[in-house]
């Protein structure tokens, strides 16, 4: 049973994942726009992923017996610069969504709602794992600079991620 000040709360996070996925799907475009078939495979998987995150809230609630309320989706910037800037941006957005992961942790203490504090530990571990992968990303891309063919190395090696759906806990 959830309280309604976590239902809300849960809700608000679907919105913030289904932001997320958006954000990847736009960067994933841009990506194919600019010839990076790579990165814009990373990034469509990375939507994949914010998918399945929302999707994830969507069934707890459900299954808690809560009302999933969904709300307007933000607009996401539409240009995001160089695959350096991309993977900045990223990394700032996924700090983001910790916060706010981490703001869900305090409030299930607060309430002594055990159920949701266990569920919220995969998103807790979840968010290490993105914040590592944009950080190994951001490293590597540093490293290249402004060589073509460091860039077109690291977009071959984009290419080869493929979306698995989160193992249930
Ligand atoms: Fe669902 Fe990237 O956090």
């Amino acid at each position: 049973m959830l309280s309604e000040k976590m239902t809300e709360a849960l809700n608000e996070q679907i919105n913030k994942e289904m932001y997320s996925a958006y954000l990847y799907l736009d960067m994933s475009a841009n990506c194919t726009h600019e010839g990076l078939d790579g990165f814009a495979n990373w990034f469509m998987v990375q939507y994949q992923e914010e998918m399945s995150h929302a999707m994830k809230i969507y069934d707890y609630i459900n299954d808690q017996g809560g009302k999933v309320v969904l709300d307007a989706i933000e607009k996401p910037p539409g240009t995001f610069g160089t695959p350096l800037e991309m993977f900045e941006a990223t990394l700032k957005h996924e700090q983001f969504v910790t916060k706010s992961i981490h703001e869900l942790v305090d409030l299930a203490n607060e309430e002594k709602d055990y159920a949701t504090q266990i569920f919220l530990q995969w998103f807790v571990t979840e968010q290490i794992e993105e914040e590592a992968n944009d950080n190994e990303m951001i490293a590597k891309l540093k490293l290249v600079g402004n060589d073509g063919n460091g860039l077109f190395m690291i977009d071959k090696e984009l290419a080869a991620r493929a979306f698995t759906e989160p193992a249930e806990e």
